[in-house]
This record gives structure tokens, sequence and C-alpha cells, in this order.
């Protein structure tokens, strides 16, 4: 395969860290990551990982800075960028929305202007190969009725701070290829699960308070419905459209797996009962709490598209991919325990208002 350059922003969080594993593990690319290494990152995971000494290479900056993103970008000269730098969590996004605005937006704001730049002085040949992929969520569509499911063309919808921010920075990824020809793909995609995830998120944190014999907490009823997708399947769908994709087309990723909350948690603990049994059932701890302000019913993704046109399916079924998950957060304790200390988060409620 041609040696590729990929500049990936936010490649040590979740999603970016997973991306960065598999890039590394499948491929003789370079990684050039921006980050910011912010409370949910965690550099240390990839720097342990084989070859990262050799093909990754970290540049901890903020993408605020636009004059650091852009000598970044010029100097690293990138085939292929991959931006996956935000701030990710709803509840966060009630707290502090502002730090939602710059990173989400102006964040983005720079990396494309950037882009351009260094696009822009590309030789012709150069030209015709660069991609810029924007990696977003299908919580830009809003909220769905029970039996519906969101593609490439639903309307955007936004809810949250975190959505609204999201929406606007694919919007500026569109404009700046509307406006300037700038060669980008977009990719929505719906909730991910898998290792690495930071311990504020439904599934770790679920896992997490079980195995401390705490109450595991429930917005509201437990009725809101998501589409789960296994990281590496997200991961996957990520790199297909980045090589293969149409230039300026959306692709909707999605697990085809819908659950609803308390369904999930009700999964999790089945398999906390057959690894390490307790004298009651898990699913005992399970407590309804008051509801998230503005609770989206339902995110769900019809994946047509992308497997009619790139022949992209997510392969993981939910139960085989929570039986891993749990395993890992099981074999992994002192990952959690780096990170809490790291961010000073300890799983209390957060987005209250
Ligand atoms: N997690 C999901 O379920 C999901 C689903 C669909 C789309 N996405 C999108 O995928 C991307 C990655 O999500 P994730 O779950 O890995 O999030 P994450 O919070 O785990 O990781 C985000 C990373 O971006 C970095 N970052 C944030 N702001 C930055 C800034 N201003 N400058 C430089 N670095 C910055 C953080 O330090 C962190 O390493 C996001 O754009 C998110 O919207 C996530």
């Amino acid at each position: 395969m041609k040696e590729l350059n990929i500049l990936i922003t936010g490649g040590a969080g979740f999603i970016g860290g997973n991306l960065i594993r598999k890039i590394l593990l499948s491929t003789n690319f370079n990684i050039i990551n921006i980050d910011n290494l912010g409370y949910a990152s965690d550099i240390e995971s990839i720097n342990n990982f084989r070859d990262s000494n050799k093909r990754h290479f970290l540049h901890q900056l903020d993408l605020k800075n636009y004059a650091q993103v852009l000598e970044v970008v010029k100097k690293s000269k990138p085939d292929l960028i991959i931006h996956l730098a935000a701030e990710s969590h709803v509840d966060r996004s009630l707290d502090n929305p502002f730090a939602f605005i710059e990173s989400n937006i102006i964040g983005t704001f720079n990396i494309l202007q950037a882009s351009l730049n260094y696009y822009s002085n590309l030789s012709a040949s150069n030209k015709k190969t660069f991609r810029f992929l924007h990696v977003s969520t299908d919580e830009v569509f809003g909220s769905l009725e029970e039996n519906g499911k969101f593609n490439e063309n639903t309307r955007y919808d936004p809810k949250s701070p975190y959505s609204a921010s999201k929406a606007s920075s694919d919007h500026l990824v569109r404009a700046w290829h509307n406006s300037y020809n700038l060669p980008i793909l977009i990719t929505n995609c719906s909730n991910n699960y898998g290792p690495y995830q930071f311990p504020e998120k439904l599934i770790p944190l679920s896992i997490l308070k079980a195995l401390n014999g705490e109450k595991i907490p429930i917005y509201g009823t437990g009725g809101n419905i998501r589409d789960w997708i296994h990281v590496d399947d997200h991961v996957n769908g990520i790199l297909e459209v980045a090589l293969k994709g149409n230039i300026g087309e959306t692709y909707c990723i999605g697990g085809n797996c819908e659950k609803t909350n308390l369904e999930l948690i009700q999964i999790i603990c089945t398999i906390l009962d057959q690894k390490i049994p307790m004298k009651k059932p898990y699913s005992d701890l399970i407590e309804f709490v008051k509801d998230r302000p503005g609770h989206d019913l339902k995110y769900s993704i019809n994946t047509n598209f992308i497997e009619n046109e790139l022949g992209w399916t997510p392969k993981k079924n939910i139960y085989d991919g929570l039986t891993e998950t749990v395993e890992w957060y099981l074999e992994n304790k002192d990952w959690t325990s780096r990170m809490q200390k790291k961010s000073g988060y300890k799983g209390e409620r957060l987005g209250k208002i």
C-alpha cells in the first residue's frame, strides 16, 4: 500500500485512539496527531502501542490556536486529514457550552482554514488525491419518533449544545467544499461503545458502578433508544469513507442495533452476572433518576447508502461486543483509575443544570 501521511485531530480520544491503533496495526501509514490532551484523552495507550515511536507524531496543541494548527498542517504534509477533535459529552455541554463552541465550532473553522491554505499550495497531482474527512454524529439530526431512522437526507434539527455545535461544524465543512472546493467528506455516526471509552459515558459508567456495587443510574424511564455500534466498526467505516468515499459526500454510519437504555444496561448486568456473580443480580442496582434536560427520545441510522456505495456493514454483534467490552474494563481497572485520577471525574452526575 502507498505510504500516506494522515493527520488526525483528537487522536488521543476514545475513537481517535482506536483509529490510530488500527492504522498502526494494519497499514504502513504515518500519523500526525493534533490533540490538546484534554480530560478524556489517553496518549499512553497509543505511545505503548507497536510502531508508535516510528510512525505516530503527537503535537499537543489546541485547535483554538490557528497559527499553531497551520504550522503543523503545513509541516506534516498530510495526504489525508481526519478531524475527530471535539468536546463530546452532552451532559458536559449543558454545564459548560462555551468549551463546545470553542472546540467544535472555532476548532473546526481553524482546521478547515489551515487545510485550505495548505491545499491551495499543493501541486495539481497532490490536489487530486488530498482529502479531508470530518467525523460527526447522528445527534445533529435531532430526535426521532419510535419507528424512525436517520439517513443522509434527514434535515438538521440539533437539540443540545453538543449537537448544535457539531451541526455547526458540519455546515462549515460543507461550506468550505461548496465555496472553496476543499475536497471534504462527512460521516455521521450513531452511539459508539468499546474499549478505552472515558468512564462518564453510559456503558463504561454503568460497568464501573456495577463493579463497585453502586447504584446504576438510568435517566427517566430508560425508554430512550440508541443505535449502538462497536468502535471497531466505526473505525472501519471511517477508513472506508476516507480512502474510497466520493468527495463532497455524506455517509451515515450505524450499528443496526436499536436498544433502549434499560435493555442495554440489562444486557450488561446479565454479562456481569455470568462473569463475576454476586449474591443478587446486578440489575437490582438499577436506579431510575431524574431525566436529562431536553433528552432526545431516539437516534438511529439507516445504513443503506454506505452499504450500497462502499460495501461497508457493521460486523460486531452487540452481545459479543458488550461481552468483550465488559471483559476489557475488568482487565483494565488501572486504566480507569488513571483516567479518573487525571481528570478528577469520579462518576458523579453531570448536566443537571
Ligand atoms: N463517541 C461517540 O459515540 C460518537 C459518535 C459519533 C460521532 N462522534 C464524534 O467522534 C469524535 C470523537 O469522539 P470521541 O468519543 O472519541 O470523543 P473524546 O472526547 O473521547 O475525544 C476527543 C478528543 O479530542 C481532543 N480535543 C477536544 N477539543 C480539542 C481542541 N480544542 N484541540 C485539540 N484537541 C481537542 C480531546 O483531548 C480528546 O482526545 C467527535 O467529533 C464526536 O463528535 C462520537
